[in-house]
């Protein structure tokens, strides 16, 4: 049986059908709901039954552990063995918001939950239909991206509809999401704290609150030494079924060095997509070129890169180029998952300054 799909105002949801949602969980179901990042797959987190229903559902690896959402701070004291005073200011500051916290779990917890981990991740999400569904469902919604395993997570209820119809109860519609990507995730177990998943909540914002904040070292490289420290970092992810190559280097270089690679797949019968922005769309001159939003307001970015990838699938090109967007404010976020949707390709092109 297909999920049923409601359609809810996201600002103002119907009661009744959030009622409807907390009644499905509370009672071992799973329902996507929209967030403020990305949609979610809700089940009930302190239920082993419930998240190991998720990963199934997901087709997720069993050690790649869950995202607990609260819709009240009282509520953190009883997943989260201890709560420093560095996680209170984060919390008064970014919750509800795009910010996860690690902290040692309670036996409350189930290490289904937390995929085996001592460790519990927990976010207050903010969004009006997601908090009355967590309130609805009794507090505790583990709810990971609402995609299948390893597709860029959903923006949208249609791509909840197209990886999980199939697999869940309900679909909360609440339109488009506002942010686009997943959470910050912030570790602070250890001293200096580190962002384990970069979001829409940056570096610079943590430091502003905290002092020093550290990026995970494993983040920088894909095949380092280092792993990751949040084992969801660790796989092949956020990716398009096309292979995708990241070309960085001045505008007009890369656009140029884009559309002769373009020109070359095209004449082996390939289809070549191409991901730009505002400011340098009319540069490409060959393949299908989709501008994603503004260098100038980055956030539009963020908010239409999962849904480009997805379109690309959906129109069968064989390759993908994309420009970097390493911009000031999501440039972190909006690269880590570009490079990962690339798995880690990405061709650097010489300056051509004085030398020309
Ligand atoms: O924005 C978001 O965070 C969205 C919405 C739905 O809230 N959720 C989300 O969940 O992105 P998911 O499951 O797709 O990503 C959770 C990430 C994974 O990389 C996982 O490994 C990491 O969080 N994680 C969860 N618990 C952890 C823990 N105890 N220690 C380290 N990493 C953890
Ligand atoms: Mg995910």
């Amino acid at each position: 049986m297909r999920a049923k799909m409601i359609k809810i105002d996201p600002a103002d949801p119907d009661r009744q059908a959030i009622k409807r949602a907390g009644e499905i969980i509370r009672s071992g179901g799973l329902v996507a709901f929209p967030t403020e990042t990305v949609y979610g797959l809700g089940g009930d987190g302190l239920d082993a039954g419930s998240s190991s229903r998720i990963y199934r559902a997901k087709g997720r690896p069993s050690d790649n552990p869950l995202i607990l959402h609260i819709a009240r701070l009282e509520d953190l004291y009883k997943v989260a063995a201890q709560v420093s005073a560095s996680a209170l200011r984060l919390a008064q500051e970014f919750w509800p918001g795009p910010l996860t916290m690690i902290f040692p779990k309670t036996r409350e917890v189930p290490y289904e939950t937390t995929g085996g981990l001592d460790s519990v991740a927990v976010r207050m999400p903010d969004h009006p239909a997601a908090l009355a569904l967590i309130r609805a469902a009794g507090g505790f919604v583990a709810a990971p991206s609402a995609n299948r395993s390893g597709r860029p997570s959903p923006t949208m209820a249609a791509h909840v509809e197209e990886d999980l119809g199939g697999e869940i109860d309900m679909i909360l519609d609440g339109g488009m999401v506002g942010i686009g990507l997943e959470s910050t995730i912030v570790d602070l177990t250890e001293d200096p704290p580190a962002i384990l998943r970069p979001g829409a909540v940056s570096q610079k914002m943590l430091s502003a609150c905290l002092g020093r904040v550290e990026m995970d070292p494993g983040l920088e490289r894909e095949d380092g030494g280092l792993r990751p420290r949040a084992p969801g970092m660790r796989y092949r992810h956020y990716a398009p079924r096309a292979p995708l190559t990241i070309v960085e280097g001045e505008r007009e270089r890369v656009a140029a060095y884009v559309d002769s690679q373009v020109r070359e797949k095209i004449q082996q019968g390939q289809q070549a997509g191409v991901l730009a922005c505002e400011e340098t769309k009319d540069l490409y001159q060959a393949g299908l070129v989709k501008c994603i939003g503004s260098r100038e307001a980055d956030d539009t970015i963020a908010r239409h890169l999962y849904q480009a990838l997805r379109e690309f699938d959906q129109e069968q090109v064989t390759c993908i180029y994309s420009e970097s967007f390493d911009t000031p404010r999501m440039g972190q976020a909006i690269m880590n998952r570009l490079l990962k949707a690339a798995g880690h390709r990405i061709i650097k092109l010489p300056d051509g300054g004085d030398r020309d």
